[in-house]
This record gives C-alpha cells, structure tokens and sequence, in this order.
C-alpha cells in the first residue's frame, strides 16, 4: 500500500535530515508517494508565504506529514513558528506531541506526552500602550477541561500498553494553581478508569533535576505545551543529543494526517557541513510508520538506529548505514 506523505523540508538542515528519512524509509520497504512543499523561512523571505490556505486544505486528504525544521535567522520570531508549525499542529487538532528517549546503552527509556494545542502556546495575550515606558505585556496560558482530559487519556492508553504502566504528571500546582489544579482534577479523574497504570506527580524543576539524575525512575510523562518543549529538550541532551531526538504530532482521531519532525531545530551554523545527524529525523520516520500501519518497517529501522556502527560520519552515511541495515 502507497502512502501518500507531504513533506516539508524546510530551512538549515531540514532537507538534508529529511532526505535520510525518506532513503530509510523506501529502503525499508515502506512505499510512499511525496508530495514536496517548498514551505519555511527561506520561502517566507522569498515571497511572503508562509501556509496558503490551499496548501493546508489539500494535507487534510494526505496520509501524513513529514517535517525537517523550520525557522531562518532573517525571518523575525515567530512568524514561521506560528504562522507554519504551530498552525499545522492546531488546525489539523494534532493534540498529542509523542517523544520518546532512549539512552543508547539501554540505561532508560521513556516517552513524554506533551499536549500540543493549547497552553502558553495557544496565542493568547496582547499589548497595551506598545512602545512606550508604561507597555505592558500579557501572555496567557489556556486549558480547556476538553483539550486537558483526552491528551492526559491518551498518555494513560499509552501506559497500559507498555509493560512498565506508569505515569507521571508534570505541571508546576503549587504556583499555577488554576492550571495545575484542571490538569490535577482531570489526571486524577481519568486514572480512576485505568486502576492498572500506577501514577505519580512531579513538578517541572524537580522533573528536571530526575531527568538528569535518575531517568531511568520515568515510563511516560504527561505535561503541559510549554513545559513539554523544555523538557524534551532535555531529555534529548540526556539520552545521547538532540541528534537523536524523534517526535510525532498526533491527530489519534485520524480526522486527518499526523505530522512527524525531530525534536531539533534548523541548524543555520552547519547547514552544508554534512554534520547533522539524520538519525531524529530517521526516528520520526519510524514513528510515521508506526502510525501508519507499518509496525514491522518501523521496528527494524528503530533497530538499524541502535546499531552503533551506524552511528558515525556524515549526514548523508549515517542515512546509508542505516538503511542498509533496515
Ligand atoms: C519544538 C520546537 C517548536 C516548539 C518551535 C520551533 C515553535 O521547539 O517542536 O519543540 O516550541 O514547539
Ligand atoms: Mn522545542
């Protein structure tokens, strides 16, 4: 069966990690029809364009979506990020952003579930009397019960289907007491239909001083969109680099197509350089797979990724070295 994926390559090094992908994935067997968009900051700067409405009506008839980085110095902050990215996550609804981390001696391994549409990421906020010394700033963070509940859902199936069904809550309650109180309610309130899943609560510093120390304690996390960012940064640095980072934006409705990209960003200082490492976005690849359907394809390139003799040179042999050994 052909999938049909469209694929945004984007800026820095987006293309050339996205290359990899896709040799990886036809290597493995997984047909696929890409449709390319030629989408991200250099285009921006090009003619303007950041995401024609069109362009977002014909996704909604694709498979998925297969993402390199996005964002170039010249373009001013947040233009592509929300004009691009954050749209993609928001209007197709995909409301679970699923990363996991695996350290490469097999010393942990866990997935964190960021919700993905809403919080401080939602837009809310604005500027009163911009410009002059009395300006003043805000920025909200919005939770819906609705947004909360089916993401925190989601990481609670995840749990029950891994053998070691435990899932930890990060939020920060004792200072974000509105928030941190909905999320509480609604984790607490959902647990009580998964009696199988053994659950605990951190909050976001102290997550931070066990990623460091003692990752192994974690199955799967469940967090707000902006902790969620940071923290999988993280836990990217400490299961071997963000190099190795995968991700997928997940519509788990299938009301339309998922969206997969490596946790890393563009990289404008080595794009050309053949220094960065494919393997986030040859991870996502899998995810994509995954997701699709194609367990047996995702599993062998996941473990084509863990050979370490796959693990050295440029872009473009690290992509050859593992798919040949998918
Ligand atoms: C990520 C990125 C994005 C985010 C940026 C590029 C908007 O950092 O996917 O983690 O903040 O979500
Ligand atoms: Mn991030």
């Amino acid at each position: 069966m052909t999938h049909v994926i469209g694929v945004v390559g984007g800026d820095g090094i987006g293309p050339e990690v996205v290359a990899e992908g896709l040799k990886v994935l036809s290597a493995a067997g997984v047909e696929t029809d890409a449709v390319a968009y030629d989408l991200g900051g250099a285009r921006y700067l090009r003619d303007g364009t950041v995401l024609p409405d069109e362009v977002l009506e014909e996704w909604r008839g694709l498979d998925a979506l297969y993402l390199g980085a996005v964002g170039t110095p010249d373009v001013p902050p947040g233009v592509i990020e929300r004009g691009l990215l954050l749209r993609m996550r928001f209007e197709l609804d995909l409301y679970v952003n699923r990363r996991p981390f695996r350290a490469s001696d097999g010393g942990f391994e866990f997935e964190v579930i960021r919700e993905n549409t809403e919080g401080a990421y939602a837009g809310e906020g604005g500027f009163l009397r911009r410009n002059t010394p009395q300006e003043v700033a805000t920025q909200g963070s919005v939770n819906t019960r609705f947004g909360v509940e089916r993401c925190v859902r989601y990481a609670f199936e995840l749990a029950r289907s891994r053998p070691g069904r435990h899932l930890t809550l990060v939020h920060k309650t004792n200072v974000l007491t509105f928030a941190g109180d909905l999320w509480q309610r609604a984790f607490n309130e959902v647990a009580g239909e998964y009696p199988e899943v053994a659950t605990a609560y951190n909050h976001v510093d102290a997550a931070c001083i066990y990623f460091v120390e003692d990752p192994k304690s974690y199955d799967v996390i469940v967090t707000d969109n902006l902790f969620g960012d940071i923290l999988t940064d993280l836990g990217g640095a400490v299961a071997g680099g963000i190099g190795l980072a995968a991700s997928a934006n997940l519509n788990p409705d299938r009301t339309g197509p998922s969206m997969f990209e490596p946790v890393h960003g563009s990289a404008p200082d080595i794009v050309g350089t053949g220094r960065a490492n494919p393997t986030a976005a040859i991870l996502s690849a899998a995810m994509m797979a995954e997701f699709l359907g194609e367990a047996d394809a995702a599993a062998r390139i996941r473990a084509a990724c863990g050979d370490p003799a796959a693990r050295q040179g440029t872009t473009a042999e690290i992509g050859d070295a593992i798919a040949e050994r998918v």
